[in-house]
């Protein structure tokens, strides 16, 4: 596992359905101390889930901010730490791949996204930055950028899968077997 692991337990993540994840989230004015910490906590979190993205949607607070690593998983990690991500421009195909999320455990489906992306956010500095995102990355934040504006993966499948696999994680919530929210 990448990270620091600790005993401390961490933020909490929800799980659909939840109203919270549909929410779109407010931009931050400034990345400050504040929002340094809460990035180092949802790394943290994102983590001991054995997540790859986590955008603040998921803990709760509804800020646009999201924290990737999509290095190998027995290499050394690479947190990446995005503020306001903006989408500036997209490729015209599309690739087809299978997506899962820490807010829908065990749960998986074909999303089709463009392969490329460029983006604008600003770092944990508050410097603006561009990025040009190919491959597992493109998918990744296009993916946790959704989560901002209360967009999840099964929100780009069928309604009948959308609604099976909505209906299986409430079920597991009720029943107790997936940790409360
Ligand atoms: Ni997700």
């Amino acid at each position: 596992m990448k990270g620091n692991v600790t005993t401390m337990a961490s933020l909490p993540i929800l799980i659909a359905p939840d109203p919270r994840l549909k929410k779109p989230a407010v931009a931050v004015e400034r990345v400050d101390d504040e929002i340094r910490h809460l990035m180092d906590g949802m790394l943290e979190a994102m983590y001991a889930a054995n997540g790859i993205g986590l955008a603040a949607p998921q803990i709760g607070v509804s800020q646009r901010i999201v924290v990737l690593d999509i290095a190998p998983p027995d290499g050394p990690a690479q947190p990446m730490r995005l503020v306001n991500p903006e989408i500036l421009w997209r490729s015209d195909d599309a690739v087809s791949g299978e997506e899962g999320c820490l807010s829908l455990p065990d749960q998986y489906a074909d999303v089709s996204r463009p392969s490329r992306v460029r983006l604008r956010y600003l770092d944990h500095e508050n410097e603006l930055r561009e990025l040009e995102a190919v491959g597992l990355l493109a998918k990744c934040v296009q993916h946790e950028i959704d989560h901002l504006d209360g967009v999840l993966f099964v929100d780009h499948v069928s309604a009948v899968k959308r609604n099976i696999i909505l209906r299986k994680l409430a079920k597991a919530k009720k029943s107790g077997a997936l940790a409360p929210a």
